[in-house]
């Protein structure tokens, strides 16, 4: 069991984050000890309904099923989430909980903030994707056809509850996924200004079987680091003007990826290794890294075997990079390894690619 908290001066607010594995059927215990009195609803992940909907034991009247995939991240669905709200008549003192993925969690989040100007919110993460990273620093929002996550706000949570017991449920795609954002924070965790050292990068290397092997106490101790770091970036930097970029490593490649294959082929976290790879690669060619870091990174992706994503073609990925939301004037800002586990943002040098 862990307990940590987070901090953001900008709203004056503090919010705990529970990481434990009791009981999935004492969860709700946990939920009434945050909400009292007040009401709420549940917005759930389809999968995780049916899975564990007797554990949780929700009132129907009080539960919002949201299908599975990344399709219902839209506006349709956030206004069926808000009319079930004022349905249920509940008021600014009362909450929306979010129990599923990463999707559940940036939808009904954004729908938290949205509620009467903005209502309770408590995020119940059961991907390793949403432990470890979505449910914690408040970004939240929907896609629209013009782009994946475009329309959304900064909101943070009440209290993250995880229950690792979730996991093992997860299909081995969904679960790898997660490992892709966890092997992320392996090579940001310098940048991250962390009071804490975790030296992630070994970790991952030394317990990769447990942890492929879910060991609970390994699930724990990985969402504990990646939590811990995404923590003391989001303290520092709330709304993504500097520090938080570096959370985005391997995302501009990665969300390239994605949007070239039309969100179906690959999952996030597998574009995301995907664009890792590529980040490494070009770093060393430009010379900010050694060798021997460059095939450090290799063995540790190669650990966990990840899908193998073939290479694009260039002017194709380029163009896609180029509508990402982090593209600046001077060009594609890049999130970059410069040294062991340390990453800068830096414009991308379009020549490399001629
Ligand atoms: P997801 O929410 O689509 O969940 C994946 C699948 O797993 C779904 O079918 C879901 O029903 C199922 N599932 C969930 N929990 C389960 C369990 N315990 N057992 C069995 N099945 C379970 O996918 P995801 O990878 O969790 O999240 C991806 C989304 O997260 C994207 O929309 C992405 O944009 C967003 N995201 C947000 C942030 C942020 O900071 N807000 C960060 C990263 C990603
Ligand atoms: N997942 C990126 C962020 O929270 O900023």
């Amino acid at each position: 069991m862990h307990n940590l908290s987070v901090k953001i001066n900008a709203c004056e607010k503090s919010y705990p984050i529970r990481i434990f594995d009791d009981e999935i059927s004492g969860l709700k215990s946990k939920i009434l000890e945050i909400t009292g009195k007040n009401r709420f609803l549940v917005v759930i992940s389809e999968k995780v309904y049916k899975i564990y909907k007797k554990q949780l034991n929700f009132e129907k009247e009080r539960i919002f099923v949201l299908k599975d995939g990344e399709r219902e991240k839209n506006f349709k669905t956030f206004e069926k989430i808000l009319n079930c709200a004022l349905k249920l008549k509940l008021t600014r003192n009362d909450y929306i909980i979010a129990v599923g993925g990463g999707v559940c969690g940036d939808l009904a989040g954004f729908a938290a903030s949205s509620y009467m100007r903005g209502i309770h919110l408590i995020q119940i993460p059961t991907t390793l994707l949403a432990c470890v990273d979505s449910s914690v620093g408040g970004k939240t929002g929907i896609d629209t056809k013009f782009g994946k996550n475009l329309v959304g706000a900064f909101y943070q949570p009440d209290a993250v509850l995880i229950n690792t017991n979730f996991l093992k449920t997860l299909d081995d795609i969904q679960f790898k996924t997660g490992l892709g954002e966890v092997v992320k924070y392996a090579f940001i965790e310098k940048s991250c200004k962390s009071d804490e050292e975790f030296n992630l990068i070994n970790f991952l290397s030394l317990n990769s079987e447990k942890i492929l092997a879910r060991e609970s106490e390994m699930l724990e101790e990985i969402i504990r680091i990646c939590i811990s770091l995404k923590i003391s970036v989001v303290e520092k930097d709330e709304k993504e003007s500097g520090l938080r970029r570096i959370l985005n490593f391997g995302h501009t490649y990665g969300h390239a990826v994605e949007k070239l294959t039309n969100y179906h082929k690959y999952t996030h976290g597998e574009a995301v290794v995907k664009g890792i790879e590529f980040i490494f690669d070009y770093a060393f060619k430009k010379g900010l890294i050694v060798e021997s870091y460059k095939f450090i990174a290799q063995d540790l992706i190669k650990k966990y075997n990840f899908k193998k994503i073939p290479d694009f073609c260039t002017k194709k990925v380029l163009s896609a990079m180029k509508m990402d939301k982090k593209a600046t004037a001077e060009g594609i800002v890049v999130i970059v390894p410069s040294d062991y586990a340390k990453v800068e943002a830096e414009v991308m040098d379009e020549k490399f690619f001629e």
